[in-house]
């Protein structure tokens, strides 16, 4: 009855990165950000996480300050009182004065867009699914972590607050210089705002690559990645003009930019 749910996977990811993991449901997604997490270990296999490696006993407390996880729907684990309470929680153990501790929590909360003075007080389940991700999201960048993984962090939130999520985290990789390891299914939202991305199928990987490489998985039959309206377009311009649509044009503001640049030339060259 054994099921092996990832295996013969070898890939690591750099400092600084913003990763987006990608494939179908059961595809190894959620294990794989666990083992990375050091939440799972192997039966086989080394997960190393900076150099070391998760099953290292003694390491354990190293590890798990450097990497933070959240969990798919993290609004399940919100528990305490209030959202300050919430925040801290993971300061529990740490030695850090009230003082130093309420300024870690401000930080972190304006870090993820939550005004301190608004929702220290509020009750985390009186608010909406963008806001109490947020709070999750703040639970673990109080942690200060090099590193932050998160399973389907944007399902179920409306486009509006998803991409406001997602801009946040790119906010947090560049001016905190984490390494973000976010697992989604928006294959336009990947394209957007991570720098590569690493797809599974039945528990393999089956592609490694960065934005603009995504055509070769696209034209994958074994992979059921449905291209979006974006790359739709792009595919449609290339038929019209054939090698002039630059590969690097799957994101939404440059592909704008190019095609304004152009608009504007061939309407110069009118007037
Ligand atoms: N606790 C578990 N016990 C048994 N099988 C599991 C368990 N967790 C996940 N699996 C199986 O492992 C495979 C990968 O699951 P998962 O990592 O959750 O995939 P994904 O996040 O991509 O949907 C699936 O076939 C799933 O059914
Ligand atoms: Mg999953």
């Amino acid at each position: 009855m054994e099921h092996k749910a990832v295996g013969g996977i070898t890939f690591s990811i750099p400092d600084g990165e913003f990763a987006a993991i990608m494939g179908p449901s059961g595809s190894g997604k959620t294990t794989l950000g666990q083992l990375a997490a050091g939440l799972l270990m192997p039966e086989t296999g080394l997960v190393y996480v900076d150099h070391i490696p998760t099953s290292s006993r003694k390491k354990r407390f190293d590890i798990s300050n450097k990497v933070a996880y959240v969990s798919q729907f993290p609004e399940h684990q919100l528990f305490e009182e209030t959202v300050f309470r919430d925040i801290r929680y993971g300061l529990r153990r740490k030695k850090y004065s009230e003082r130093e501790i309420t300024a870690k929590v401000k930080d972190a909360m304006e870090c993820v867009g939550l005004s301190f003075e608004a929702y220290k007080d509020r009750s985390p389940f009186q608010l909406s699914g963008g806001e109490q991700r947020r709070v999750a999201l703040a639970g673990a960048v109080v942690l200060e972590p090099k590193i932050l993984i998160l399973d389907e962090p944007t399902a179920g939130l409306d486009p509006l607050t998803r991409g406001k999520f997602l801009a946040l985290l790119t906010v947090l990789q560049r001016t905190k210089h984490m390494t973000i390891v976010c697992i989604t299914h928006h294959l336009q939202d990947a394209l957007e705002y991570a720098d590569r991305l690493v797809i599974l199928n039945n528990g393999r990987l089956v592609y490694d690559l960065k934005p603009a490489e995504i055509r070769c998985a696209l034209e994958d039959p074994a992979i059921a990645l449905s291209p979006t309206p974006l790359l739709r377009f792009r595919k449609e311009l290339e038929s019209f003009f054939p090698g002039k649509i630059d590969s690097e044009l799957v994101q939404e503001n440059k592909l704008l930019a190019f095609l304004t640049d152009r608009l504007m030339r061939t309407l110069g060259d009118e007037s």
